[in-house]
């Protein structure tokens, strides 16, 4: 009887947060605003009347979005929370995302602030971080390597010594 009780309980709970993302996605969508970013697999959209948060729309394959939802629920509550990009809500069909806003920073901003990531980050791109004025976090966690401990994986430097090295052979072909 317990079971039952929580389970219906769960549910309803699990209704309520869908029904409450739809409606946070349908306004989003109306109060959507200037283009401010665009790569491979999404365009990002800055929404009027707030500068917190992005509206991140799937060009194709709704993957990335769902994705960096799955990601950043399973960290929330964990050290790597504040790691990566908050995501407020996500469409049923995973074609929109609601991120917080993460401006932009520079190759010194990650070397000065000693930026780590989990080793299953596969972006390494500059663009693909931001920062939220106190955090530097990933702002594009679309594709990642599969892991079997998101949480407790190790850490790698920005840049890596593996960046570092593959830099200095471009670098000694390049001369
Ligand atoms: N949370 C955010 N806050 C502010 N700008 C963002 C945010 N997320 C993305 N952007 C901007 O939009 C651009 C494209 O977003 P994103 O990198 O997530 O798309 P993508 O299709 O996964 O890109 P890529 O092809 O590089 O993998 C970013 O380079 C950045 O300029
Ligand atoms: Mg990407």
């Amino acid at each position: 009887m317990k079971n039952y009780i929580s389970i219906i309980f769960h549910s309803i709970k699990l209704i309520l947060w869908k029904f409450f993302y739809c409606i946070l996605i349908f306004v989003s969508r109306l109060l959507r605003d200037k283009k401010i970013g665009e790569g491979k697999t999404r365009r990002v959209y800055s929404i009027k009347f707030t500068h917190k948060v992005v509206l991140k729309i799937a060009k194709n394959s709704p993957d990335p979005n769902k994705n960096e939802w799955n990601i950043y629920k399973h960290l929330k509550g964990t050290h790597l929370e504040n790691k990566f990009g908050r995501c407020y809500a996500i469409s049923c069909d995973g074609k929109y995302l609601l991120m917080e806003s993460l401006s932009d920073v520079s190759p010194q901003d990650l070397v000065n602030n000693r930026v780590q990531m989990p080793i299953w980050v596969t972006d390494r791109k500059v663009s693909a971080y931001g920062s939220d004025g106190i955090n530097i976090k990933l702002r594009d966690y679309g594709i990642t390597k599969q892991c079997k401990d998101y949480i407790n994986s190790p850490m790698m430097d920005f840049p890596s010594n593996n960046d570092i090295e593959s830099m200095e052979k471009i670098m000694s072909i390049l001369n």
